[in-house]
């Protein structure tokens, strides 16, 4: 069997990419992702800071001459003058952090609904003021902490929701890499540089990996991290910013949690794991191997749950998250979509005129944006003052 495809808007949202040109990373992730379920097509793009690279990446994502735009305001500019049954719905921006904000602010402003990767922007403030500015407008923000869209990992939340494993009692979510190691710094790199520059990251393998972590272990267990103590080092011989550390977390029930964060361990990839201990019983998930969620309880077998849309086990959110049967591997394109398919389905809802109530979504939003960039400046708060406990504020 196969899980049917729903589209209520009856026609396929038009799409702006920003970002994503000159080989950068997840900006075609994207456009791929976004067209899966054939409910978006990308018409128009700012893939570059360089406006002659925008231009000469686009037809490389379908986009015609005329809506290929050198900047993003030349986008939003553009875009705006054209009819409203023509111009594009959303954009989703791909784009080094300390863009984040300005582009998100003024596609907001312009009335579009807005994609936006992680971290949401790189000062509280900021994303403070993008969660006031979507309430304002109306429009459905989303941003792209794909790992929540993994059926196995949305087979946690349920389960965990439906008190399957009891009070949970401890989490642990790390997220391991190791590209880091030995890597010498090239400022011409044809990706990526931005990275190691602190005022356009912000952090390093914190904002980078363990904000995707910090997410994931609020999306499963629906605890609130309210305290934390942070460890963190910058260990690279070239490089300012931080590439290992380790949070503890109380949240505000009396459960503990832990996160690590590395991009200097050897051999280890997109590691991301999930742990969470409950009264009656455990999970745990890897992130490099998706499509099975292990449930153990104390005198019984070991039970592996595999992503199976026709089994008795999975629960209805899984099932939801799937396309194919079970034993054909979905992946991160697939969990990544799902992040899409929920946000274009309170698109259609806006269209058709409804209110979208922007704290209650199925995809991670804009409020989560605003706990992740806490969850950033209280870590490097706390790692400032040796890891002494602060508030997530
Ligand atoms: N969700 C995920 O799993 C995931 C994975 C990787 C990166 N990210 C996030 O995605 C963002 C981009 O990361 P990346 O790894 O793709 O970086 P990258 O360096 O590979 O790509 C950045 C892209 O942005 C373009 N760009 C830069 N400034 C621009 C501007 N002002 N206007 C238009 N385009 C501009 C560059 O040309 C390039 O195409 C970052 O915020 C990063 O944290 C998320």
């Amino acid at each position: 069997m196969s899980v049917v495809l729903n589209n209520p808007l009856h026609r396929k949202l038009r799409m702006a990419l920003i970002g994503g040109g000159g080989g950068g990373f997840i900006g075609r992730v994207h456009a791929t992702a976004a067209q899966l379920d054939n409910r978006a097509v990308v018409v128009a793009g700012a893939l570059s800071s360089n406006p002659d690279k925008s231009k000469q990446t686009a037809p490389a994502f379908g986009i015609a001459d005329e809506r290929a735009y050198g900047s993003y305001r030349e986008l939003l500019d553009g875009e705006t003058e054209l009819p409203a049954e023509g111009r594009v719905d959303f954009v989703s921006i791909a784009t080094p952090n300390h863009t984040h904000f300005e582009i998100a602010q003024a596609a907001l402003k312009a009335g579009l609904h807005v994609v936006c990767d992680k971290p949401m922007t790189n000062h509280v403030a900021e994303a403070e003021q993008l969660a006031e500015l979507v309430a304002q407008s109306g429009s459905v923000f989303a941003l792209t902490h794909n790992y929540t869209g993994y059926p196995m990992i949305r087979q946690a939340r349920a389960m965990i929701e439906a008190g399957e494993l009891g009070e949970i009692q401890a989490v642990r979510a790390n997220y391991m890499q190791g590209w880091l190691c030995g890597m010498e710094l090239d400022p011409n790199a044809p990706r990526g540089v931005w990275k190691a520059d602190p005022a356009k990251a912000g952090s390093g393998s914190l904002g980078d990996v363990g904000t995707h972590a910090f997410n994931l272990v609020g999306y499963v267990t629906g605890l609130r991290a309210t305290q934390l103590s942070c460890l963190m080092r910058s260990f690279h011989p070239e490089r300012p910013l931080d590439d290992y550390g380790h949070v503890a977390i109380k949240f505000d029930e009396a459960a503990l949690g832990m996160i690590i964060f590395s991009q200097i361990t050897h051999g280890r990839l997109n590691d991301l794991t999930l742990e969470v201990d409950g009264t009656k019983g455990a999970i745990s998930w890897r992130q490099e191997d998706p499509n099975q969620l292990v449930v153990q309880r104390t005198g019984q077998a070991t039970q592996t749950y595999d992503r199976d849309p026709a089994a008795g086990y999975t629960n209805e959110l899984a099932r939801d998250a799937c396309r194919i049967p079970a034993g054909h591997p979905e992946g991160f394109f697939e969990a990544f979509a799902n992040v899409y398919r929920a946000a274009f389905d309170d698109m259609a809802r806006h269209a058709a005129g409804e209110a979208i109530d922007s704290r209650c979504t199925a995809y991670p939003n804009v409020h989560d944006g605003v706990e992740g960039v806490r969850f950033i400046a209280a870590c490097q708060a706390s790692s400032d003052v040796d890891g002494q406990w602060l508030p997530i504020a």
